[in-house]
């Protein structure tokens, strides 16, 4: 029954929420327009949150954040972050990701109980980056309870919200983002002095035309990559695992096909969307889907619903990795278009294939049920024990 999570949706494609005060997008091709038209649809939403909604600029800012900045200057950060953190970097962890992978599962063999959200999707992306950026994996501890204090909201999607409840919830957050930042600000300041073999010191050494990263942004671009590669690979690789279990003919045939394992990942995605919403605001008025959207409006961006169309799939809640082509937006589209989309395809591949090697059968176990997170914008398991027969 999990593959009703969200239900199927029917009604109309665009609609505004007066509860909520913003639009939703569900529908397929509105989406792949509203992405692919950064002119229209701002990724800089905190322009339409009021003011009086957001913390002091001290604590706590999104300002500079690659996935909140517009062309032109989105270009000039993405092109700066992007040759520091190259296809290639990527592609040479495939050993490590390897040697982690069964790392973890041999820590894991004497447990009683396989969970495979604690015992592999968890801490695996958590140590590729802290690894791939240079800072000790023995601190992820921190790291986990950072993500875990700003992931583990399960907020309403709102901006209208009391403004009572949003200070608490901006209370909880703005602690461990502070303590984050400084961290990796002290490692920052330190590769500047010290270079290293590490992501952090290509970050701090990146320079295009003349120009080069600012402390801050390479803060935030450290901060990004532990918060959006962390626990969104979490999610893929629960949600893949889930699909394989509910579908036993697909797992049969990845296992005796291994080179079907990066189709089979593009279908989890598209069923089970770790980042279900995405925010944009309109800069002006636009007509979409028939309807027409005012300037200054916050839009949401269902990209979860969206992956279910069934004007775009066909029997949208069946898991069928032979859909092809799977134009799924699980990485967004357009010039914000997942940056480590490779990375998480890449760790996906590796612990599923590692996966299917140790276990006979990747199989759920009843006695233990699995449990969703429950924020509606993140769709994943954060509970999924396996039966043991590794
Ligand atoms: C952007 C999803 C893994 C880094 C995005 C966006 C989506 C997304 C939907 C677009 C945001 C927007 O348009 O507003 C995912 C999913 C992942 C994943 C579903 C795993 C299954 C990762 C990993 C990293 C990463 C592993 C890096 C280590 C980024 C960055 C951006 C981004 C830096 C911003 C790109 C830009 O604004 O130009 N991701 N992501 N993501 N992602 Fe991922």
């Amino acid at each position: 029954q999990h593959f009703w999570l969200h239900g199927p949706r029917s009604g109309p494609a665009v609609e505004f929420s007066a509860d909520a005060g913003m639009w939703n997008v569900y529908g397929h091709p509105e989406l792949h327009e509203v992405l692919g038209d950064p002119a229209a649809f701002s990724s800089d939403t905190m322009r339409v949150v009021p003011a009086s909604m957001m913390p002091s600029k001290d604590d706590f800012s999104l300002d500079g954040f690659i996935t909140q900045i517009d062309p032109p200057e989105h270009g000039k950060l993405r092109k700066l972050v992007s040759s520091a953190f190259t296809r290639k970097v990527v592609a040479d962890l495939e050993p490590r990701i390897a040697a982690l992978t069964h790392e973890l599962l041999d820590a894991a063999r004497d447990r009683e109980r396989f969970e495979l959200v604690s015992d592999l999707a968890y801490p695996l992306p958590v140590i590729v980056i802290a690894e791939l950026l240079g800072v000790p994996s023995g601190d992820r501890a921190l790291f986990k309870r950072w993500a875990d204090a700003l992931f583990q909201s399960d907020a309403k999607v709102s901006v209208n919200r009391p403004s009572d409840e949003r200070e608490a919830e901006l209370q909880a957050v703005m602690k461990p983002w502070k303590e984050m930042s400084d961290y990796l600000a002290g490692h920052a300041a330190q590769r500047r002095r010290q270079p290293r073999a590490d992501l952090l010191t290509r970050l701090v050494e990146a320079e295009v035309d003349g120009e080069r990263l600012p402390d801050d942004q390479v803060v935030n671009f450290a901060i990004l990559l532990l918060l959006a590669g962390h626990i969104t690979t979490t999610m893929l690789l629960g949600n893949t695992v889930l699909c394989l279990d509910a579908y036993p003919e697909q797992q049969d045939r990845a296992r005796a096909d291994r080179a079907s394992i990066p189709a089979v990942i593009e279908e989890a995605l598209r069923l089970f969307t770790p980042f279900a919403a995405l925010g944009r605001a309109t800069t002006r008025e636009v007509k979409l889907g028939g309807v027409t959207i005012p300037a200054d409006q916050m839009v949401m961006c269902w990209l979860g619903a969206a992956n279910r169309d069934p004007r775009q799939f066909p029997d949208p809640e069946a898991f069928d990795p032979h859909r092809d082509p799977n134009p799924h937006l699980a990485f967004g589209r357009g010039i914000h278009f997942c940056l480590g989309a490779p990375l998480a395809r890449l760790e996906g591949r590796i612990a599923l294939n590692i996966l299917l090697d140790r276990f006979e059968r990747l199989r759920t176990d009843p006695d233990d049920p699995v449990l969703f997170i429950p924020t509606p914008t993140l769709t994943g398991v954060r509970r999924l024990a396996l039966v043991r027969n590794l």
